[in-house]
């Protein structure tokens, strides 16, 4: 059976880039047979955090929370896209991943990255690291690194040139890495369920 991979992006900047990154990596999984689905923060459009989905009283929760509340919860892996902003991550999709914990749970977590330079955003990766730790993710050690990413992907979400040959290899080695941990959680979930 499938699995249920949701790619999580979250600039809202009116000419986004990461958002090219966000629909390869959700064709790719798609075109290995995964039930992939891309989630916008910016299209979700949470508000500041006030209170945790948790925090609302069952069933009064706002209407976007409790449908992506539901998504994340039937969901066997997530991968976040992260851009850098000033050396830290995005505000957008930290604010929508804030707003959930025991949600995240027992599946694994996939970090790509990208920057318009050549770092390709790898200093807001090792800080999605801890924090996708921290929300009780496995995070997966392979990683896809993008930059810079306009000379990588086109408006259309396909690679070209010696960049994006590079990031077709790293993405088979990625997209196998997270099935396997996918699988794993998967297998111990049913064997075990899990104490919260
Ligand atoms: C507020 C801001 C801060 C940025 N800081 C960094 C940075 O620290 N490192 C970096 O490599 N690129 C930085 N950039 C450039 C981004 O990598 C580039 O604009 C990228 O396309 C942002 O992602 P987005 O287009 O999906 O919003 C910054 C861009 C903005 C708008």
């Amino acid at each position: 059976m499938a699995d249920r991979v949701l790619v999580f992006y979250g600039s809202y900047r009116s000419d986004r880039m990461g958002i090219r990154l966000a629909d390869y990596i959700v064709a790719g999984l798609q075109a290995r047979g995964e039930d992939a689905e891309l989630i916008d923060a910016k299209a979700v459009g949470l508000p500041m955090l006030d209170r945790m989905y948790k925090e609302y009283p069952s069933g009064s929760a706002p209407q976007a929370l409790e449908a992506l509340a539901s998504k994340i919860r039937a969901a066997d892996a997530f991968v976040f896209v992260t851009g850098e902003y000033n050396w830290g991550v995005q505000p957008g999709l930290k604010n929508l991943t804030d707003h959930f914990l025991e949600e995240w749970f027992w599946r694994p977590a996939a970090i790509a990255s990208y920057s318009a330079g050549r770092i390709a955003g790898a200093r807001s990766a090792l800080h999605w690291h801890g924090t996708l730790s921290e929300m009780g993710m496995i995070v997966i050690s392979s990683t896809l690194t993008v930059g810079p990413i306009a000379q990588a992907l086109g408006a259309d979400g396909k690679p070209f040139g010696e960049a994006g040959q590079l990031l077709e290899r790293s993405f088979f080695r990625f997209a196998d890495d997270l099935a396997w941990w996918t699988e794993a959680a998967k297998m111990q979930r049913a064997r075990k369920a899990p104490p919260y």
